[in-house]
């Protein structure tokens, strides 16, 4: 994506966990409790709660993002050998306060002094989505935060991106969509958006149909590629 393509999109819309969301923040906030497998139950807690969501939109057994979440903690919990319901419940507390990468407040606060429209588009249930943008003071900064849970199934599927091209009432090549996630990346480039992927841990490129746009290091690296917005 050259940097005109990208000053010329009308809205910056962001996926939630791991994009602006550090999911591993959770277990480093409770790691004395955790013990020694905390980076192992951070790393299954992840993948399993993203597996959850391909298999139930595959299988078409929808459950909310919260749900998913906690089941994938109870997997990953069980395989480290710690069923505590107590740690069980402030696990899942944390993640409704998840910290910020770094350069994310800076980011989104510079991108909306410029004028543009932000949106975070996420498989998070609203509730999850609105408690951790108001934990990290960053709710304010978005017009709109759009979910599936109406919708009952999880990203990659087309309808997930269909939901901001219908609530933001903008053309799919006019919306830049950011994700450290690849697959999602690569989910929404087929669909149509302009796709910036956020590598921040150096990520091998997925062998999926469709390559980001722009490779970023972090979110900050996109200001330098923006600049004012179109008049609408
Ligand atoms: C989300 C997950 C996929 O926020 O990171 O949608």
């Amino acid at each position: 994506m050259s940097d005109k393509e990208l000053s010329s999109c009308r809205a910056f819309v962001f996926d939630a966990y791991g994009t602006l969301f550090d999911v591993g923040s959770a277990v480093t906030k409770l790691r004395d409790s955790v013990g020694e497998e905390a980076e192992l139950l951070s790393h299954v807690w992840r993948q399993k709660q993203l597996e959850y969501t391909w298999l139930r939109s595959l299988m078409g057994e929808f459950t909310d993002f919260w749900t998913v979440t906690g089941d994938a903690l109870d997997f990953a919990l069980e395989q480290i050998g710690k069923k505590d319901p107590v740690l069980r419940s402030k696990l899942m507390e944390t993640y409704l306060s998840l910290d910020t990468f770094p350069e994310v407040v800076e980011t989104l606060e510079a991108l909306k002094s410029q004028g543009h429209k932000l949106a975070i588009l996420s498989n998070g249930a609203k509730h999850m989505l609105i408690s951790a943008a108001k934990s990290s003071g960053i709710l304010g900064l978005f017009d709109q935060i759009i979910c599936v849970d109406d919708l009952k199934t999880y990203k990659p599927h087309p309808d997930v991106y269909q939901l901001a091209v219908d609530q933001l009432e903008l053309e799919p090549d006019e919306i830049a969509f950011q994700s450290s996630n690849g697959w999602d990346i690569a989910g929404a480039g087929h669909f149509g958006f302009r796709t910036a992927w956020i590598n921040r841990t150096k990520q091998p490129v997925e062998r999926l149909s469709h390559k980001a746009d722009v490779v970023l290091n972090g979110l900050d690296e996109l200001l330098p590629m923006v600049a004012t917005p179109q008049k609408a």
